[in-house]
């Protein structure tokens, strides 16, 4: 196992980009690629050069610019589509070729009508192939998480023979529970006698739901790299989000683990991916959805008015949220209407507030969130009222 820092490996560009709809041309991934240099991230998926010129193009362009980060184009076991990978990657400073093939039965007998033997024999001969043009080589293992454990220690040894830094075993069809995940990644570290000379890396994906959850039970068993892309964005129902396992690994210090990720850009990121790709991020998405710091019902809101950390893990300047929100519903309390109106520069006391709850309610119930201007309304009909009573005979 190698030192404490996990690796980013983000693949929003790659598998990101597979999503319908996502398609980028080159200058927004150029873009996006030198945001994602800012943020940090160590290895930067580039694309997928053979699928097409227009993706070559892109790998070529970020390989001009990008300098601090590695740049990685990903390529099918097949001596072609290594070759294109190279090309693409020439200018890179830092160039990794990023292939493999399918491991599990179901890929070696429907998708490649082949047996084991053979597509072990490939797999480690794709991996020397690559080796004449990059000195980083990763291999993917696809369809790891469905993979029979021996075997997939046998693939393993053989592509870190030939070469192969970093060995990545996707799930990917996001099947395993996160203890089947890391029970695979502690097998291979305990019966691949050359696993000391390669980084192991998670590629999960979220059909299930359990790709952070899978990426973390990975690094905790001993992987260092997390493949990942903002948002979560990926084939089906997409990947390991970035910003979810870069702040549990913030978190939760009694994992002694830790990322380069410049944390305080992580919303920012996730706004220019969302516009970018044109999929806008859902409300309740941990660490950067619109609602991730907001809080409406009346129990939490007295709690987080009193103390933010009773219902906050995470600060929201430390992930570039806009900050804490308190909003107002039919199920807030008087603590939170009071806060809002003091925000708007009124001075009620607990008489006031008890009255104007009353009213407030009335309007909720009729409404999804009770605006500013609904406020404004109620304190001004309010002030208004009481004069008239003081001013009565
Ligand atoms: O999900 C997967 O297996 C992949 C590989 C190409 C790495 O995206
Ligand atoms: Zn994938």
């Amino acid at each position: 196992m190698s030192g404490n820092k996990v690796y980013i490996f983000d693949t929003t560009l790659r598998d990101g980009e597979q999503v319908p709809g996502c398609k980028l041309v080159a200058s927004e991934k150029l873009e996006l690629a030198l945001q994602l240099e800012a943020l940090g991230v160590d290895i930067i998926e580039a694309g997928f050069p053979i699928s097409s010129p227009g993706d070559f193009e892109s790998v070529d362009q970020i390989s001009r610019v990008i300098r601090d980060a590695t740049v990685c184009a990903l390529s099918r076991a097949v001596q072609k589509d290594i070759e294109v990978a190279a090309e693409a990657l020439r200018a890179a400073k830092r160039p990794r070729i990023h292939t493999g093939i399918g491991t599990s039965d179901y890929h070696i007998r429907s998708k490649f009508k082949s047996n084991r033997e053979d597509i072990l024999a490939r797999a480690a001969q794709c991996v020397k192939w690559a080796k004449n043009f990059v000195e980083e080589v990763e291999f993917y293992a696809e369809d790891a998480g469905r993979t029979d454990n021996e075997y997939l220690a046998r693939v393993v040894e053989a592509v870190i023979a030939a070469g192969a830094t970093t060995v990545n075993i996707p799930d990917t069809t996001g099947y395993c529970l996160p203890t089947q995940y890391g029970e695979k990644i502690a097998y291979l570290i305990n019966n691949v006698p050359n696993i000391d000379k390669a980084v192991i890396s998670c590629h999960c994906h979220n059909d299930l739901g359990l790709a952070t959850a899978n990426a973390i039970a990975g690094v905790m068993s001993g992987a260092r790299q997390i493949e990942c892309t903002i948002n979560g964005l990926g084939e089906r129902a997409g990947n390991t989000s970035l910003e979810e396992v870069v702040m549990v690994l913030k978190q939760h210090k009694d994992l002694n683990l830790y990322t380069d990720i410049k944390t305080q850009l992580l919303n920012p990121m996730s706004r220019l991916v969302a516009d970018t790709m044109r999929v806008p991020v859902q409300p309740n998405k941990a660490i950067v959805g619109a609602n991730a710091f907001s809080h409406s019902s009346g129990i939490h809101q007295d709690g987080f008015l009193k103390d933010a950390q009773t219902y906050e893990i995470i600060n929201p300047d430390e992930v570039g949220a806009e900050g804490s929100k308190i909003v107002l519903t039919a199920r807030s309390g008087r603590s939170a209407l009071a806060y809002r109106f003091q925000k708007l520069g009124y001075q009620f006391n607990r008489n006031d507030v008890d009255v104007l709850y009353q009213k407030f309610l009335e309007v909720a119930d009729t409404k999804k969130e009770v605006q500013e201007e609904d406020l404004q309304n109620l304190a001004s009909q309010y002030q208004h009222g009481s004069q008239l009573a003081l001013s009565e005979p």
